[in-house]
């Protein structure tokens, strides 16, 4: 199986890393896929956080790092993906995620989306939290790969 996990990753935390690692070793190939396009107003641009996500995968052997803009099921079906991965993290993920696996399986119904259940330990995590904690002078190093860590801290002049 070709799976391409997709996101923002502004930036990635340990908890779509716990993802990554354990989507890897479902898929044959794991696409960590960062959308470019996105309407969010994200903190790094897309080549940071296409390099932070290829820092913290470096060692997984099975896992490639891209950018993809537009529809997400044109990308998969341009990469000869047949998955899509998405963590769930609580169940207000649930409607969203749903909805988009739906919308998604109406578009190409070859492609299956796969939820993984987030790591427990890692159900409040969002990048948008660890910003905030961040910039408001919190530790945020549990939540973090530690590339991603000092990166962050550089971003936001803590470093
Ligand atoms: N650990 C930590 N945080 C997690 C997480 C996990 N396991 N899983 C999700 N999150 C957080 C992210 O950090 C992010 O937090 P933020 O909002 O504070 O940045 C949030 O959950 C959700 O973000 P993400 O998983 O990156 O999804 P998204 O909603 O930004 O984007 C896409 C989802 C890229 C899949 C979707 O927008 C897409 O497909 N876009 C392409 C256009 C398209 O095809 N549209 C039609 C879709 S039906």
């Amino acid at each position: 199986m070709i799976a391409v996990y997709p996101g923002s990753f502004d930036p990635v935390t340990l908890g779509h890393l716990d993802i990554i690692e354990r989507a890897s070793k479902i898929a044959r190939k794991l696409i960590v896929a960062v959308l470019t396009n996105s309407s969010k107003l994200c903190m790094f641009d897309v080549a940071e956080r296409v390099e932070m996500l290829r820092e913290v995968c470096k060692d997984i052997r099975n896992v490639e790092v891209a950018a993809f803009d537009g529809l997400l099921i044109s990308y998969a079906q341009s990469i000869g993906a047949n998955a899509i991965i998405r963590g769930l993290r609580a169940v207000t993920d649930f409607e969203y995620e749903f909805q988009m696996a739906l919308a998604n399986r109406m578009l190409d119904d070859s492609i299956e989306t796969l939820f993984i259940s987030t790591n427990a330990q890692y159900s409040y995590l969002s990048s948008s939290v660890v910003k905030e904690i961040a910039k408001l002078g919190g530790k945020v190093d549990a939540m973090l790969p530690e590339a991603t860590h000092i990166k962050l801290l550089q971003k936001i002049g803590r470093l």
